[in-house]
């Protein structure tokens, strides 16, 4: 049995393989392979261990339908066509909870880093514009007490929630299709409508997975609902947000600013002017980039190729149907 890797992971992950008695081979080269070279390279082994960013998509999965397993390094599972896979029993592990301080270390990062202009107040000192100032100039303003709205507080918004309550003691609701009780009982959240949530936040992070129904969420129509004081936070996918309306709200002050991790497209085109706007900071999709979230994720994802090589149910399956269907 063996294992392809299409990125170089963290060692903790392939000391798992080793140990399992697992042979692979990994694509160390830093450049994404294209489909019709993962396919060749996929099409020699039994299981899938990806941390890139290509569709894993239908002519994928039908030219590799022979993988026993296909194990994404990622909480998120958007890029797999996962009716296809199951179609051909073949099971999807992802990586959900190690990363999740992480992932609401971001958000959090990014809501202060907005809040005070950080980046924008940064690139000035590199471009020698750190001189004469008024005590009015660059004003940001204070999180606390402020109003977090979730949307999709599963367990990122949770641990968020949790830091903004203790660090600024912000009230906090959300909107979910079912109610997070933890959320409730512990921090006295308040599950709230999808206007209500887009009308009172001070600050909106979006967490919520990529689907059809919320590609394209937060388009014109909701910032112009938005408080003209508030801040939208994007720390899921880009797509999740239309990104031609956020630059059109901030321009014309529907909202006061934006922080990104995700963007659309990404890599984000250096000339977007998001990067020019002093109430905006924008990252480069690191949620989950700390050692401890990666070695976590690479642990999981190997534990999951481990088990789906000897038969047995993965640790965290994004298709558990998979199971009630006959075994190949
Ligand atoms: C995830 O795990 O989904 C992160 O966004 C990294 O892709």
């Amino acid at each position: 049995m063996t294992v392809f890797i299409d990125r170089i992971i963290p060692q903790v992950g392939l000391d798992l393989l080793d140990e399992a008695g697992l042979a692979y081979e990994q694509h160390t080269e830093p450049r994404e392979l294209d489909l019709q070279e993962l396919i060749e390279r996929c099409q020699h082994h039994d299981a899938l261990l990806t941390a890139g960013s290509l569709p894993i998509n239908k002519d994928f999965i039908q030219a590799c339908k022979q993988l026993k397993v296909i194990s994404l390094l990622s909480v998120g599972y958007d890029r797999v066509d996962v009716q296809t896979a199951t179609k051909w029993k073949i099971p999807i592990g992802n990586t959900p909870d190690v990363l999740s301080e992480a992932t609401a270390d971001t958000a959090f990062l990014l809501m202060l880093a907005v809040s005070r202009k950080a980046l924008y107040l940064h690139k000035k000192i590199v471009k020698g514009e750190w001189g004469f100032s008024q005590p009015t100039d660059d004003l940001g303003f204070s999180l606390q007490g402020k109003t977090l709205g979730v949307f999709g507080l599963g367990n990122i918004g949770y641990v968020l929630a949790k830091k903004a309550k203790a660090a600024f003691d912000m009230p906090i609701i959300y909107h979910n299709r079912s109610h997070n009780e933890q959320a409730e009982q512990t921090l006295g959240a308040q599950k709230v409508s999808f206007d209500d949530l887009v009308q009172r936040s001070d600050v909106l992070v979006a967490f919520s997975s990529l689907t059809p129904e919320t590609k394209d969420k937060f388009n014109k129509e909701i910032f112009t609902k938005m408080k003209p004081s508030a801040i939208f936070i994007n720390a899921s996918r880009g797509a999740v947000h239309n990104e031609t309306d956020l630059i059109e709200a901030l321009e014309k002050g529907m909202i006061w600013g934006a922080g990104l991790d995700v963007t659309n497209p990404e890599p984000m085109q250096t000339d977007n002017p998001l990067l020019n706007m002093a109430n905006v900071a924008v990252f480069p999709h690191i949620g989950s980039n700390t050692i401890e979230a990666r070695n976590g994720m690479a642990s999981i994802a190997a534990r999951n190729v481990i088990a789906a090589l000897n038969e047995q149910p993965l640790l965290h399956i994004v298709n558990p149907e998979v199971y009630q269907q006959h075994q190949r």
